[in-house]
C-alpha cells in the first residue's frame, strides 16, 4: 500500500514540472484569438465558442493551480461572462461539431499581427521616385505597366506614362489593385486612373468592403476624398494607399514580410527589384548638373535650383522627399508634383515602421557625405545613355538608307 503511495508520489513529482498550472497559456491563447478575430465580449456564438475553449483549458489545469490568484480571478470573470451572455444555448451544437470533428470550411482567420520589425513599406511617387522594400531609392523613367507588388494575397500594378510630352518624364497614371480570392475575401478589383475626376469610392463591382470575418471587415476601401484612398486588408494587416494630384497618381504599400513572401520570382516586382537598369536616372547628379542633364536627355530646366529649393522647403519636405521635390520641380515646373512629394512624405512618416524611417535617413546622410567627397564632378560624360542629338539621329538614318540602297542595288543582281 505504502509502495503504491510512494509510486504515485514519484509520478506526481515527475508530472509537476512538466504539467504545472497553465493559466498563462490559456489566457494568452484567449487574448490572441480575441485580437485576431476582433472579438468583443458580447452574446455571439463565436465569442461563446472561444469562451468555452478557454474555460475548458482552465478546467483541465485547475488541479495544478490551487492558490493561484490569477487563475481564480480570471475564471470568475469568464464564468460570469458565460452566464451573462447565456452561452449554454450554443453549447449543444458546438459539442456536436466537436464530436464530429467537423472542421469549419473556408473560415476566415486573421493572421497574427506582425511585429513592427517585420513590416515592410514601399512607395512610388512623382516623376517617379521609388522607395523599395529594402530601403533603396531610385528615380526612373519607365513606360508601361508593371507590378509593384505581387503575392498570393494581392497584386498592385502601376502604369507609367509620359504625360508631359518631354523625354523621360513619366509618372504613374493608373493603379490597379487585385485582391485574390481567399477564405477572407472574394476576388476584388480596384482601379484608379489619373484622368478621372477623383479616386473611386469602391471596387469595380461597386462594393466597398468584405465581411468574411466574424465581426469586422476583412477588406475595405477607406475613401477619404477625391485625392486619397486607403485599401485596407485587415486580415493580413496590410494596406495600399493611393493619392492623386492633378494628372499624377502615387501609391504606397505596407505589409508584413510573411505576406510578401512568394514562391515565385520577385524580379518583376518594382518594390523588390527596382526600375529596369537602363531607365534609372541619376537624380542627385541631375540636380547638381542641370545643364548637362538637360542636354543629355533633351529636357528643359523649368525652374532654377535655388527657386526649387525654396519652394520645396516651404511646403515642408525634407530628406529624401526634399530631393525628390527639387528634381521634379526643376525639370517639370509642375507644382502638382511638389504636393505629391509632400503627401508621399506624410504617408511615409505615418505608415512606415520607425526602424525603416531611420534607415532611410541614415542612408541619405551617408550618401551625401560620399557625394561631397567626390566633388567636383569630373565629367565630360556624367550621364550614361544620352539621347542621340538630332544631327546624329539623322546621320544614322542616312546610314540606314545607304544600307537600304545597297540592298536594293543588289536585288536585281541576285
Ligand atoms: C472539469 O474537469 C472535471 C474533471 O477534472 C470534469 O469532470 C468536468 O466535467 C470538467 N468541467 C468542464 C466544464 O469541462
Ligand atoms: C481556408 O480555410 C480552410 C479550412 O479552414 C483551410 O484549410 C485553408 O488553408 C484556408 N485557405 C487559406 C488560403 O487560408
Ligand atoms: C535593394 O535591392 C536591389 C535589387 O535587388 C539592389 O540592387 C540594392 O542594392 C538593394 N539595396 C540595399 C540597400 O540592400
Ligand atoms: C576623374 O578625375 C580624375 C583626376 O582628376 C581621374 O583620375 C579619373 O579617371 C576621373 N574619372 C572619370 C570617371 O573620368
Ligand atoms: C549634342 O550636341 C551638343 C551641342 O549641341 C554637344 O555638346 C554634345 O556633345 C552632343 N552630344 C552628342 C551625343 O553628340
Ligand atoms: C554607319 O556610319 C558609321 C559612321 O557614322 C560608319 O562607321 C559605319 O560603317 C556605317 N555603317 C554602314 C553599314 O554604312
Amino acid at each position: 500500500m505504502s509502495i503504491v503511495y510512494l509510486l504515485l508520489y514519484v509520478i506526481l513529482l515527475f508530472l509537476e514540472p512538466i504539467n504545472p498550472c497553465r493559466v498563462e497559456e490559456c489566457a494568452a491563447w484567449f487574448q490572441k484569438t480575441k485580437d485576431y478575430e476582433n472579438l468583443v465580449p458580447k452574446a455571439t456564438e463565436r465569442y461563446c465558442q472561444v469562451l468555452q475553449t478557454y474555460l475548458k483549458c482552465m478546467n483541465d489545469t485547475q488541479k495544478f493551480c490551487h492558490g493561484n490568484l490569477r487563475f481564480h480571478s480570471s475564471e470568475l470573470v469568464m464564468r460570469r461572462h458565460w452566464k451573462e451572455f447565456e452561452c449554454e444555448k450554443w453549447e449543444s451544437c458546438n459539442e456536436n461539431q466537436m464530436g464530429l470533428k467537423k472542421k469549419p470550411v473556408n473560415t476566415c482567420y486573421f493572421n497574427p499581427p506582425p511585429s513592427s520589425r517585420k513590416l515592410k513599406y514601399c512607395s512610388l511617387f512623382g516623376d517617379p521616385h521609388l522607395i523599395m522594400f529594402n530601403g533603396s531609392i531610385q528615380t526612373c523613367s519607365e513606360e508601361g505597366a508593371r507590378p509593384l507588388v505581387d503575392n498570393r494575397y494581392f497584386l498592385v500594378q502601376v502604369t507609367n506614362k509620359n504625360v508631359r510630352g518631354e523625354a523621360l518624364t513619366t509618372t504613374v497614371t493608373k493603379v490597379t489593385v487585385l485582391i485574390r480570392k481567399h477564405n477572407c475575401s472574394s476576388s476584388l478589383h480596384y482601379e484608379a486612373t489619373s484622368d478621372e475626376e477623383g479616386l473611386p469610392r469602391g471596387f469595380v463591382d461597386g462594393t466597398t468592403y468584405q465581411a468574411k470575418g466574424s465581426s469586422s471587415n476583412s477588406v475595405e476601401v477607406l475613401w477619404q476624398d477625391n485625392n486619397y484612398v486607403e485599401i485596407a486588408l485587415h486580415f493580413i494587416h496590410s494596406s495600399i494607399h493611393i493619392r492623386r494630384q492633378g494628372p499624377y497618381l502615387s501609391v504606397s504599400v505596407k505589409a508584413p514580410s510573411i505576406v510578401l513572401e512568394t514562391e515565385g520570382d520577385v524580379a518583376n516586382e518594382m518594390c523588390w527589384a527596382g526600375c529596369r537598369r537602363r531607365s534609372r536616372i541619376a537624380a542627385e547628379t541631375a540636380v547638381e548638373e542641370p545643364k548637362k542633364f538637360a542636354e543629355c536627355y533633351r529636357r528643359r530646366v523649368h525652374v532654377p535650383k535655388k527657386v526649387a529649393e525654396d519652394r520645396c522647403r516651404n511646403v515642408g519636405t525634407s530628406g529624401t522627399f526634399f530631393d525628390a521635390c527639387i528634381f521634379d520641380l526643376m525639370f517639370t515646373g509642375d507644382d502638382y508634383l511638389v504636393h505629391l512629394s509632400r503627401n508621399a512624405q506624410s504617408d511615409f512618416r505615418r505608415l512606415a515602421p520607425h526602424h525603416f524611417q531611420s534607415q532611410i535617413i541614415q542612408q541619405r546622410v551617408r550618401q551625401q557625405q560620399e557625394h561631397n567627397r567626390n566633388l567636383p564632378l569630373n565629367s565630360t560624360q556624367v550621364f550614361d545613355n544620352c539621347l542621340p542629338n538630332s544631327s546624329s539621329f539623322s546621320k544614322s538614318i542616312t546610314n540606314c538608307s545607304a544600307l537600304l540602297a545597297i540592298f536594293l542595288i543588289l536585288i536585281p543582281i541576285l
